[in-house]
């Protein structure tokens, strides 16, 4: 029999986990977060599938920390990934868009991982039934601060959980997202290039459909929320003007793509290539989109891709987070695109 070749198109998600800890890429505890991670996505891509059918669309009438109202699958898709990350026994530390502050995780038994999502990226689109994912990223834990829930009281464990989430992207051991669309794709990267994984659902696994995805280094697609031009600064609205005339070479005007989810816009820009970009404006000088768990790991999975992750002035890895819910201006996708937009701020 011809044995698979290692990695390739084809292999399912748990086999190419198990490679990358054979190939020790990954240690044991890590592959165990990252199977579970596959299992919460899978449990969110069946919830999303069904959402009009179980009364799962519309709003649960809570707002969260960032003060958006919350929608019900907002809630539920949280509580998939906090469960699934408790059981795995693997997690120190979660953070998420939908948790007030950091969580420390008693039933740890090994690994001690932190792990920073946003579980349901793209909310607004659920009653629309449009595209939307789930971003994470993984850090090792900040060995100095592990909370003791022995003897730390709990001002202490909180103040223990923030300093392990607020780590510069550059720390990350893994990024990824699930984008829940016309096919459930994953695409993931430990730090050696960026994979994609499809859902077959008659077999209830990711299987591998993109090996090594690399971003265009340039491509006239932009996706902006060009709603928010008036607020612009006047940078930014000489760079969005120039793509109408065929951006810095001239030629063919920019075509406009933009479906209010991340994941979406992001898993389309990486493939075409490129730029999609949330900037800062009058009214929001940071912009909307958070550091933790949209922007770094985004960013990490561009550059792994050959990409770029900026806020237009600076390297998003670079940035070492202060607030879990710190949010920065986002422009990221083709290299030369992203450098043509900062040459305007
Ligand atoms: P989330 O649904 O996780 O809060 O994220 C929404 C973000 C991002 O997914 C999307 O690109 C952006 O908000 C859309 O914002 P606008 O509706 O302001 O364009
Ligand atoms: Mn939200
Ligand atoms: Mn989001
Ligand atoms: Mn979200």
């Amino acid at each position: 029999a011809v044995a698979a070749r290692a990695g390739g198109v084809g292999t399912p998600y748990t086999t190419w986990i198990l490679q990358q800890e054979m190939q020790e890429n990954i240690d044991g505890e890590l592959a165990v977060v990252l199977s579970s991670i596959g299992l919460a996505c899978k449990q969110i891509a069946s919830l999303v599938q069904r959402a009009g059918l179980a009364g799962m669309t519309g709003l649960a009438g809570e707002q969260n920390v960032q003060g958006e109202d919350q929608k019900k699958l907002d809630v539920i898709s949280n509580d998939v990934f906090c469960n699934v990350l408790r059981q795995s026994g693997r997690t120190g530390v979660i953070a998420s868009e939908e948790e007030d502050v950091p969580v420390a995780v008693e039933e740890t038994y090994g690994g001690n991982y932190v792990v920073v999502f946003d579980p349901l990226d793209g909310s607004s689109n659920i009653d629309a039934a449009v595209s939307t994912g789930s971003i994470w990223g993984i850090y090792e834990s900040d060995s100095s601060c592990i909370p003791d829930f022995g003897s730390d009281d709990s001002a202490k464990v909180e103040e223990k959980c923030v300093m392990n989430v607020c780590q510069p992207g550059s720390n990350l051991l893994c990024a990824g997202y699930c984008m829940y669309s016309s096919s459930t794709i994953l695409v993931i990267t430990i730090g050696q290039g960026v994979f994609g994984f499809t859902l077959d659902p008659t077999v209830g696994e990711f299987i591998m459909s993109h090996e090594n995805i690399k971003v265009p280094d340039s491509g006239k697609i932009y996706s902006f929320n060009e709603g928010n031009y008036a607020m612009w600064s006047d940078g930014l609205k000489k760079y969005m003007d120039s793509l109408k005339t065929g951006g810095k070479d001239g030629g063919k005007p920019y075509s406009a793509r933009y479906i209010g989810s991340l994941v979406g816009d992001f898993h389309r820009t990486i493939l075409y290539g490129g730029i999609y970009g949330y900037p800062g404006d009058a009214k929001n000088p940071n912009g909307k989109l958070r550091l933790l768990y949209e922007c770094a790991p985004m960013s990490m999975i561009a550059e792994q891709a050959g990409g770029k992750g900026s806020t237009g002035v600076a390297r998003v890895l670079d940035i070492v987070p202060e607030k879990v819910h710190q949010r920065v201006p986002f422009f990221v996708g083709s290299k030369n695109e992203v450098a043509y937009l900062e040459s305007f701020m």
